[in-house]
Formats: C-alpha cells, sequence, structure tokens
C-alpha cells in the first residue's frame, strides 16, 4: 500500500473518478440487465483487502463478514493474515464456488464460508467485523439491517462508500497502485463502530453536598452522537459533547445545583442494555474535581418532565 496524503479537492476528484469509473462501468449493461445493476463484481485491489483488515483491528477471536464476497479475498486475508474465522456471501454462485475453491488453497478452508445468498438475508448474529464494497444505495438500505443487528461494538468498514448521513468514526485514503486491474487509483477506506443504542429516559442519583441528587434525563441520538436534557428538582441542563464508540459513552453536563453552586461533571460509561456503569468527574466552583460511580437506569415514564399542573393521559 503506496500511503499518500492529497490535497482535498484533489482526493474527491480522484475518489469521483472511482466512483465514475465505476459508475461507467455499470452503464455498459445491456437494459435487460437493468436489475443486476448492484451485483457488478469490482475486486478490491489486495493492497486494501490488507488495509482494510488493518483498519478494523481484526484478530483471531474476530467472526469477519464480507457482504458481497467475490472471489473471497477480504474474508480469506483475514483469516490468512489475522487468523480469523470468518464467511461471505455473494448473489452469484459462481463466485461463491471461486471463493471457497482459493479459501481451501490458501489453506483457511477450515475456517472460513462462503455462501449463495442475498446481503439482505444474512443472519449477522454472529460477526464482530463487516466488510463491504457495495453501492452506496445498497450500503444505504442495509443500514437499518446493520443498526439493529449488529452487536454494539462490531466494526463495519467499507470500501469506497459510505452509509449517507451515518458518519464513519474513522476514515483513511490512500493510493491503491493495484487498483481496477493494475490502472491505479485512490481508495477510500472507512470504519464505523456499531453504537449502542441509548435514546430515551435515563435516571440516576448522586450524592453532592451531604444530599443525594435526583437527575432526571432524556436522550435523543442519532448514531454515534446525541444530545440530552436533564432535571434536576427544579433545575434543568443540558448534555453536552454526548458520543458513543461501540457500548461506551460519554457526555459533558454543566449545570448550577442547589444552593446555586455551578458544577462541571464529566460522564463515562458502559452500556448493558437497561444500565449504564461507570464513573463522573464532579468540579464544582473553586473546588476539586471528585470521582464518583455513576449508574443510570432506563425508565419507562415521563412524568418527571412533565409541566406541573397539567394533566397528561
Ligand atoms: C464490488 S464487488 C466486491 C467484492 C469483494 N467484496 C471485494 O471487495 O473484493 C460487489 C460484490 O457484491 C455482490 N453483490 C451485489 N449485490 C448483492 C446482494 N444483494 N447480495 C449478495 N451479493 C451481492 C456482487 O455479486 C459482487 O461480487
Amino acid at each position: 500500500m503506496t500511503e499518500r496524503r492529497h490535497a482535498p479537492h484533489r482526493r474527491r476528484t480522484a475518489l469521483a473518478a472511482c466512483g465514475a469509473l465505476l459508475l461507467g462501468l455499470l452503464a455498459g449493461a445491456k437494459p435487460g440487465q437493468a436489475q443486476e445493476r448492484f451485483s457488478l463484481y469490482v475486486p478490491s485491489p489486495q493492497s486494501v483487502a490488507e488495509a482494510m483488515a488493518k483498519m478494523a483491528n481484526v484478530g483471531k477471536s474476530d467472526v469477519v463478514v464480507d457482504l458481497g464476497s467475490g472471489d473471497g479475498r477480504i474474508v480469506t486475508t483475514a483469516a490468512r493474515l489475522h487468523g480469523a474465522r470468518g464467511f461471505g456471501v455473494d448473489i452469484n454462485p459462481e463466485l461463491v464456488e471461486l471463493a471457497s475453491s482459493i479459501a481451501r488453497k490458501s489453506g483457511v478452508g477450515d475456517r472460513v464460508s462462503f455462501m449463495h445468498q442475498n446481503v439482505f438475508d444474512v443472519d449477522l448474529r454472529k460477526a464482530t467485523v463487516v466488510n463491504m464494497y457495495l453501492f452506496p444505495e445498497l450500503m444505504r438500505l442495509l443500514r437499518p439491517k446493520l443498526l439493529n443487528e449488529l452487536q454494539p461494538g462490531t466494526r463495519i468498514v467499507s470500501h469506497d462508500f459510505g452509509f449517507g448521513t451515518w458518519e464513519p468514526d474513522e476514515q483513511l485514503t490512500f493510493f491503491a497502485p493495484d487498483k481496477f486491474g493494475g490502472a491505479g487509483a485512490d481508495a477510500r477506506i472507512s470504519l464505523w463502530i456499531v453504537p449502542a443504542k441509548i435514546e430515551g429516559f435515563w435516571n440516576w442519583s448522586l450524592p453532592m453536598g451531604g444530599q443525594t441528587m435526583n437527575y432526571a434525563s432524556i436522550v435523543e441520538q442519532r448514531f454515534q452522537v446525541g444530545e440530552g436534557i436533564v432535571r434536576v428538582g427544579n433545575r434543568r441542563g443540558n448534555f453536552t459533547d454526548l458520543k458513543l464508540r461501540g457500548d461506551q459513552v460519554s457526555f459533558g453536563l454543566r449545570m448550577t445545583l442547589d444552593p446555586g453552586v455551578s458544577v462541571l461533571h464529566e460522564f463515562r460509561g458502559t452500556v448493558k442494555g437497561g444500565t449504564i456503569e461507570g464513573t463522573v468527574r464532579v468540579t464544582a466552583d473553586g473546588g476539586k474535581a471528585v470521582d464518583l460511580p455513576w449508574r443510570a437506569t432506563r425508565s419507562t415514564s415521563t412524568t418527571y418532565f412533565q409541566p406541573t399542573g397539567l394533566a397528561v393521559k
């Protein structure tokens, strides 16, 4: 892999050229082949397959999946170089045969398998790393399946294309001399870490100045970022910089608590279904930072947020 830093406009131009080349290949399809538009086979260069495994930090304990696996090189490379297990699926049965044969010849036939299956039908529950080199429309259609079926913390790696408004957690662009049959072109690989789901109501208590403060919050989530408001007694505050990386959540909160002291909170925790467990660093104005255990639980009740005096059915 030859890594190169390009000026952003040049990188965009090179990536646009890659996309145009792929779309140009598609344009060559006969009218009757329109339904096969998405099933075009263009292999990732070997340098890109290796870079994808590196970006996902693939190891022996991983189950690596390639959605639209072609000749199987993504999964076979992960098994050969990093000792992973895994499987690939492809809509084209000839490619499934080819991938199985290459895996056997590469000595990893006992750790990887390939199936003739549509990507939308794949059981993803065991996957820890999911790869794809698919058209953006197909990726966008797959997005809900991936977010709903994959465990928090699962790594998703894509070659060249993205998930629309779901921004990647990491991205790398480099020149791949072996791309497009040796023509050479820029390759962009992106990593997403599947976030835990924390949208909803969360409550917790903290000991503060000799008394127990009860916090009731509402969180709204958009993939790996979010926002939230919290109520403590009669006071309200806003979360800042709420981020998720797999099951790890962090956010800040500065609010004035009774009797009128401004307190900075820095929350960090692990989401475990209906609970979040971690620590909060609390710094009152003019005071020292103190780390406290933090345990939030999911609540179904919105009562605490209703304006007083209004009956809500
Ligand atoms: C661009 S190639 C990538 C091959 C391989 N992942 C790689 O990176 O070398 C896309 C592959 O996805 C397969 N494919 C497209 N749509 C599919 C679908 N709905 N279900 C399964 N495979 C699909 C195609 O047959 C093709 O082999």
